[in-house]
């Protein structure tokens, strides 16, 4: 759940959402009962909908654990899709592909185990989506990463661009935060960025939403 919007309103935000599969519904269980930090089902269907608006069929994932965000951008992305699914952790990367499997998506995705900043360099071609996900302090070489890789009209998507609303405190603060300074740095530069038409939407934690021009 957000700090960015407040309780009630979250309350009543995802009150309003409609089920999801039982997959979904699975990972979300197994998520809560874990402590593993997925998107959930409103950010889920913000990359779905944004999948689906520029007709991505070659999508990258940075930072994927068991699955979840991926199984919604794979499902949006259609049979012809390629999600390639990136995480440092070969346990997550095990557990996803029994969801993927179950979901009846495991043709579309590719399954990379190491580390996604590495792993982009060796997927040749260029996405029509790339979600970011990763460590925070990796943003912003990610986003050095990322951003040539898109085609024109594709999007750059990250999650956790307002970090609970930590990005908001001055630098004094945030010596020893290097994921905060990280994010900062990330959120200045996708705004200063000429290749990019962004906005921070405030759903959930934040995220960034980047047309690339
Ligand atoms: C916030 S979770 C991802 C959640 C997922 N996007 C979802 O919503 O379902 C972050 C994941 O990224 C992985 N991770 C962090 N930094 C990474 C890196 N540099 N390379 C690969 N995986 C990384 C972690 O192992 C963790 O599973």
């Amino acid at each position: 759940m957000s700090e960015i919007t407040g309780a009630a309103v979250e309350k009543y935000l995802y009150g309003l959402l409609p089920k999801r599969d039982p997959v979904l519904e699975e990972m979300e269980r197994r998520a809560r009962q874990r402590d593993i930090p997925i998107v959930g089902p409103a950010v889920g269907r913000l990359l779905y909908q944004y999948a689906q608006l520029v007709g991505a069929r070659r999508i990258f994932e940075m930072g994927s654990a068991i699955g979840y965000s991926t199984l919604w951008l794979a499902r949006a992305a259609g049979p012809e899709a390629m999600v390639y699914y990136t995480d440092g952790d070969p346990k997550n990367a095990e557990e996803a592909q029994g969801y993927f499997e179950r979901a009846g998506l495991r043709s579309r995705i590719q399954v990379l185990v190491g580390n996604s900043l590495e792993l982009i360099n060796r997927v040749e071609g260029e996405f029509d989506l790339i979600f970011n996900d990763v460590d925070k302090h990796y943003y912003p070489e990610a986003f050095r990463l990322a951003v040539p890789r898109l085609r024109r009209g594709g999007l750059f998507i990250t999650d956790n661009v307002f970090w609970s609303g930590r990005v908001t405190r001055p630098a004094p603060k945030l010596r020893g935060d290097r994921d905060t300074r990280a994010i900062q740095e990330f959120n200045r530069l996708l705004y200063a960025s000429p290749d990019l038409w962004t906005t921070l939407i405030p759903l959930r934690d934040g995220l960034a939403v980047c047309l690339k021009l």
